[in-house]
């Protein structure tokens, strides 16, 4: 009778703890959909932004959420490629049924990222595509739910080629291009016509596929053309092996390249004597830059457990989540028709700096010159729209 009695109190202690649990799980929630290219070639890509991202979630879930609501993450590994970025985005949209994404990194799967939110109203900010296409259509009308948290190529084009003609002194230019890489050929493009416009000359195009790994071809070319500076828009994997390979060959141009270099796996003695222009520097004293490395620092270690420093994709996917938790709660609703009109309005600021939009979603914002040198990344300036 005794053990029966017991037994059932604690069903009944069961019953009401459960009951509870649910009821605190029973919050409501909003989802944001985090895709980054988590595997592939460019994995420090996608880790850094997932954990900026997940940081500003969890800071907004520590003071409550937003619209009285928990705010959960869904993460979904899109590679940095066109079609498993389609799967992912509709995969969160369709399955997850999130309003909101943050992603992706690169402009190659934003852009058809972009295309699918678009047509299903679903507020996309992408932390780091700075191809102009990821916002705007081929009629050069704004997509009216599609942002992002960076400049774009036209202007880090040109902040390139002002850094090279105006501090490098370069008056001639070797350009190296990946034709299948948006953000390569767009970078490229835009540099070579800002260099122009300011007197230089370009002394040599070569092209090459993402899967190349032998540059020696090309590399020939510019010891011959002996160019100043060698212009290389694209991502860290592809930059350490052609600077790799430039050394060896004893090509002592500097090269100069853009935000895709910049990850902590870039090899900075290959790539030693370098610049690239960047979004943001953790030198930089702003209290917004301080206080988001000590935060990122205290949440992630590295396998030494020292505190992490974020690069830049960390930064971006902070601001970028922060943007859009803040135009949420300035929205007053979990209506992404709403949360578009109040991003339009918002006036933000950010780690990688204040954030207003313009016309085309893009935020107007200065650019960092990195240098790379001695085994490390210094900030050399910063340079204005
Ligand atoms: N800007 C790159 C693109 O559009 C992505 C990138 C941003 C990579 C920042 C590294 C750092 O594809």
């Amino acid at each position: 009778m005794r053990t029966f009695k017991f037994l059932s109190i604690l069903l009944i202690v069961v019953m009401v703890l459960s009951a509870c649990t649910t009821g605190a799980a029973a919050k409501k929630e909003i989802k944001i959909a985090i895709l980054a290219p988590l595997s592939g070639s460019q994995p420090s890509f996608g880790q850094m932004t997932r954990d900026g991202a997940l940081l500003a979630i969890e800071e907004w879930n520590a003071k409550g959420g937003v619209l009285d609501s928990k705010i959960v993450a869904v993460v979904e590994d899109s590679q940095c490629t066109p079609d498993p970025a389609v799967n992912a985005a509709n995969k969160v949209i369709d399955q997850d049924k999130v309003h909101y994404i943050i992603g992706e990194v690169c402009s190659k799967a934003s852009i058809p990222i972009s295309e699918i939110a678009n047509a299903k109203k679903v507020v996309q900010i992408s932390p780091t595509s700075t191809n102009p296409d990821v916002t705007v259509d081929k009629e050069g009308k704004t997509k009216d739910f599609i942002f992002r948290a960076c400049f774009i190529d036209p202007f880090q084009g040109k902040v390139g080629a002002k850094f090279a003609i105006e501090n490098l002194k370069a008056k001639t230019a070797f350009i190296m291009v990946d034709q299948a890489n948006d953000y390569v050929k767009g970078l490229a493009s835009f540099f070579e016509a800002s260099f122009k416009e300011m007197g230089g000359t370009i002394v040599g195009t070569e092209s090459y596929t993402g899967k190349d790994t032998d540059f020696s071809a090309i590399l020939a070319k510019v010891a011959d053309a002996k160019p100043d500076v060698v212009y290389l828009p694209d991502y860290y994997n592809v930059v350490n092996l052609v600077a790799k390979q430039a050394k060896e060959k004893g090509i002592n141009a500097s090269f100069i390249g853009g935000d895709g270099w910049d990850s902590s796996d870039l090899d900075t003695a290959a790539a030693d004597g370098g610049y690239f222009t960047n979004h943001y520097s953790p030198d930089d004293p702003r209290p917004e830059v301080q206080n988001f490395l000590k935060a990122f620092g205290a949440k992630y270690k590295n396998d030494k457990g020292e505190a992490k420093v974020p690069d830049a994709l960390a930064a971006l996917a902070y601001d970028a989540t922060n943007l859009m938790i803040q135009a949420i709660k300035e929205a007053g609703t979990d209506d992404a028709v709403k949360v578009k009109d109040a991003l339009v309005k918002i006036n933000f600021k950010g780690v990688s700096g204040t954030i207003t939009f313009d016309a085309q979603h893009n935020p107007v914002k200065s650019a960092t010159i990195l240098a790379v040198k001695d085994g490390k990344v210094k900030f050399e300036a910063v340079v204005n729209p």
